[in-house]
């Protein structure tokens, strides 16, 4: 949540800033801001209420080598210009990601001291306490502050008159790329793509000075550390739209790559992971939002490959219970950002308790890998749209390759050789789907309400999740056994109930679920792998009918459904899909 980007070098800093904080947009786009050292020295700002662009009509204006930027979502403070970054005091700029606990108390403090503060941010606190603690170095007068914080951030600092960005960093990721004459530094990766080939990624307590010549990196006393420099990947060419109209349809047709990609680098850790499973007696999933969902299927297949007892929960949830780890417990930690502070929290307390913890996540240096003992990629490449589409495809994936490595299964295996199968069928769902009348149905109701049994439930949750984050409309994901002890209730004409049936066992269950929501004239649409089931409901419900597959792979293809029908109905409610309101793709805060 929010991203933050600094350039030094020979180019317009104002437009790298720019371009960049247009890459880093989905981390929060309520206001935005930029900061520039002008080639007398002194300092230009804009800061703004609204998404990146308002800044657009001032960056040609804006001339300087080195300047550094910020895209925010609020947490503390409304958006508006005033809250916008960057927050400055006596010449020192600051852009801040991350949250600051006792900001509350230093306020007053600085307050009492004499600053005067213009801001309901948390952030203001630090532009001045460096402004107090300067005594002729920005690195020192940076530690100080730092220390004196509680919480998390990402900190850029500039001063007035000096040539130079200070960063630090503590528990908000932080990048730094190398360039030619030029430098970068930034909360994540887009903002680098194309930019530079090789960058380092900073550790909790690290600093940084970055100029266009060099950059240094110091440890939490300040003595100069080495930080592995890895090649930087992310070409500006992977962040474009490639003809489509938003992230969220072109990520959503990259869903079968992602699948062949995440089953491809799995191969790489299988024996790896066969060490970390061994004396394992029970297995935890945890998650937030879609991730959660993608664990609720991992747990159905370590029960049903290996019958081990598996859970999966919450992470935000999990923290707070005072959590039972028994001997023997792996717990994953899925998560497409590898940032999410609610899961990142949970495993280091899940860890602490002696449980094993293995990393599921797309990006592989991320905050996350640090506390795990095995990373399993999610070979998604860059997920831009605030909702999660192909990574969700790529956790399931790999969650399903780890079930089979945990039940003795290797890629000789009939149940391996079927997800690799699967690639071509996912790509002619995406070629037929058809839910244009279905998104229409939904644009027009009340509230849209999913149900499944199984592996289908688990894939009613996330579709009812989609759904409601980037069209606005009120909805649940429910067992469709569950209808009849209370939903039922909020069943009339104006609702929408989508059924998922792809399970023949578990059919004629989901299909009573079917004629009970008929029968108290709600509207129905049935979405199936079925053609049994397809046939005898097509004159009842509008029904999407899906290539057909086993139960085990079947969410990746019924996934593929409820995003397509997530996004054509909040395209034709007008919303904007890839930055729906009030969200933020990284939810770097409790
Ligand atoms: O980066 P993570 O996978 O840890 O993110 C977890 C959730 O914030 C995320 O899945 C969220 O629910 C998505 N925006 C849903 O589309």
């Amino acid at each position: 949540m929010c991203g933050i980007t600094g350039y030094a070098g020979g180019g317009n800093a104002a437009e790298q800033v720019f371009e960049g904080l247009k890459r880093l947009e989905y981390r929060g786009y309520d206001s935005a801001g930029m900061a520039i050292i002008k080639p007398s020295g002194e300092v230009s700002v804009v800061k703004k209420q609204g998404k990146v662009d308002v800044l657009k009509p001032y960056v040609a204006d804006m001339r300087g080598a080195i300047g550094m930027g910020h895209t925010r979502w609020a947490t503390h403070g409304k958006p508006s210009d005033i809250n916008a970054h960057p927050h400055f005091a006596g010449g020192i700029y600051v852009v801040h990601n991350g949250i600051i606990e006792n900001y509350a108390e230093l306020r007053q403090q600085l307050q009492s001291a004499g600053e005067t503060f213009i801001s309901e941010t948390d952030s203001e606190v630090i532009a001045h306490l460096i402004k107090l603690n300067y005594g002729g170095n920005l690195l020192v007068a940076l530690r100080t502050t730092v220390k004196m914080l509680k919480g998390s951030y990402a900190l850029m600092v500039i001063r007035e008159g000096e040539p130079q960005i200070a960063v630090a960093k503590r528990r908000s990721s932080l990048i730094l790329g190398y360039g030619d004459g030029e430098n970068f530094c930034a909360s994540d990766r887009p903002a680098l793509a194309g930019k530079c080939k090789r960058v380092s990624i900073l550790e909790d307590g690290d600093f940084a000075l970055i100029t266009a010549q060099k950059i240094e990196i110091f440890d939490e006393n300040l003595n100069p550390v080495n930080r592995p420099k890895i090649e930087n990947t992310l070409t500006s060419e992977k962040l474009d739209l490639h003809g489509c109209p938003h992230y969220m349809l072109k990520e959503l047709r990259e869903v079968p790559q992602t699948v062949k990609n995440t089953y491809s680098s799995f191969a790489g850790i299988g024996e790896k992971l066969k060490e970390v499973f061994k004396g394992t007696k029970r297995v935890i999933f945890l998650g937030c939002g879609t991730a959660y969902h993608a664990g609720l299927i991992g747990k159905k297949y370590f029960e049903a490959f290996a019958r081990v007892p598996a859970e999966a929960e919450n992470a935000g949830e999990f923290r707070y219970k005072n959590p039972v780890i028994t001997k023997g417990t792996v717990v994953f930690a899925v998560t497409q950002s590898g940032e999410t502070a609610d899961t990142i929290e949970a495993v280091i307390l899940a860890k602490s308790l002696g449980a094993k913890v293995i990393a599921v996540t797309n990006v592989i240096h991320s905050a996350i890998s640090r506390h795990a003992d095995i990373v399993v990629p999610v070979s998604a490449g860059a997920e831009i749209c605030v909702a999660a589409t192909k990574s969700y495809a790529g956790q399931i994936a790999a969650l399903y390759l780890c079930a089979l490595t945990f039940a003795g299964k290797d890629a000789s295996s009939k149940e391996y050789k079927q997800l690799d199968a699967l690639c071509p069928v996912l790509e002619n769902t995406l070629k037929e789907i058809n839910v244009y009348t279905l998104a229409h149905m939904c644009a027009c109701s009340n509230g849209v309400y999913f149900l499944g049994r199984g592996f289908d439930y688990a894939v009613a949750l996330e579709g009812s999740l989609k759904l409601k984050e980037v069209s606005y409309i009120a909805g649940e994901g429910y067992p469709a056994g569950e209808l009849k002890h209370g939903t039922l209730a909020l069943i009339d004409g104006n609702t929408v109930s989508v059924v998922l049936i792809t399970d023949e066992e578990l059919a004629s269950k989901s299909v009573s679920a079917v004629e009970q929501v008929l029968s108290r004239g709600g509207k129905v649409a049935v979405i199936t792998c079925l053609p049994a089931v397809a046939k005898a409901l097509k004159n009842k419900a509008e029904v999407i009918s899906l290539p057909g597959c086993n139960k085990f792979l079947s969410p990746l293809v019924t996934a593929i459904a409820v995003q397509e029908l997530a996004y054509r109905t909040a395209v034709i409610l007008g919303r904007d899909p890839d930055k729906p309101r009030n969200l933020a793709k990284s939810v770097t805060v409790e």
